[in-house]
């Protein structure tokens, strides 16, 4: 079982393909680490070596007979075993993670895009994650169509097997993350991932400093320029 955090904090973002999750992520990291804060930055699915070999088979264009509750088990392997090698022990030591990606990823397209009944996802999340939730989770709200076209920007890149899914399957991925912030808006905060990164960089930062004011990592200093 993941061990209890006791000083750490996990940070989470979240959006459909193309919001900028991971451009974000980085660049949180940086500014997190200029502050001789000690933080680590993971994804999902991936991070473990196991969760990347996992995520290999999730992501591979020829597996296109994966049915529904074997993708769903197999982001929730890749998920625990990232939680128990990686993400536990680091809150653990009191480091800060930054996870792009996490359980509400599995809400958001394994409940929402795929209609797995919600009170089944719950309760394997629960069990992948030995309960551990995000302490803030970012929601980088960008439509899918906007998103596909920032991805197809970035040339040689070929679309993976869940980018080829139709339209409709990211409109119900998108509200049922637009669904989670309106449920739990004290942890999910929605933020518009449209305009410049250095925009959305702003956003993110203005969401993350309160945060680790109150949680103690942030004395003086702060994170954005005054
Ligand atoms: N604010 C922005 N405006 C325009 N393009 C952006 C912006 N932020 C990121 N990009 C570009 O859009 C593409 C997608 O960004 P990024 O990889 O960060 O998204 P992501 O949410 O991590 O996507 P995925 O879900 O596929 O991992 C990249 O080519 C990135 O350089
Ligand atoms: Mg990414």
């Amino acid at each position: 079982m993941p061990r209890k955090p006791a000083r750490g904090a996990l940070i989470t973002l979240e959006g459909v393909e193309g919001s900028g999750k991971t451009t974000q992520g980085r660049r949180l990291l940086a500014r997190l680490r200029c502050l001789g804060l000690s933080v680590i930055w993971t994804r999902e699915p991936g991070g473990a070596r196991i969760s990347e070999r996992i995520r290999r088979i999730l992501l591979d264009r020829r597996h296109r007979e994966m049915g529904a509750n074997a993708e769903m088990l197999l982001y929730l392997a890749a998920r625990a075993q990232n939680v128990e090698q990686l993400i536990a022990p680091a809150l653990h030591q009191g480091t800060i993670v930054i996870c792009d990606r996490f359980s509400d990823a599995t809400c958001a397209y394994q409940g929402g895009g795929r209609a797995i009944p919600m009170p089944t996802v719950t309760s394997l999340n629960r069990f992948a994650t030995g309960g551990l939730k995000p302490d803030l989770t970012l929601f980088f709200d960008l439509s899918p169509e906007e998103g596909f076209r920032r991805l197809g920007r970035r040339g040689r890149r070929r679309l993976d097997r869940l980018e080829v899914e139709q339209a409709a399957f990211y409109r119900r991925v998108r509200k049922s993350y637009v669904a989670l912030a309106e449920r739990e808006p004290g942890r999910v905060k929605r933020l518009s991932a449209s305009g410049s990164p250095e925009e959305v960089q702003d956003r993110v930062l203005e969401m993350v400093e309160p945060f680790l004011r109150r949680r103690g990592f942030l004395k003086t200093g702060a994170l954005r320029p005054s």
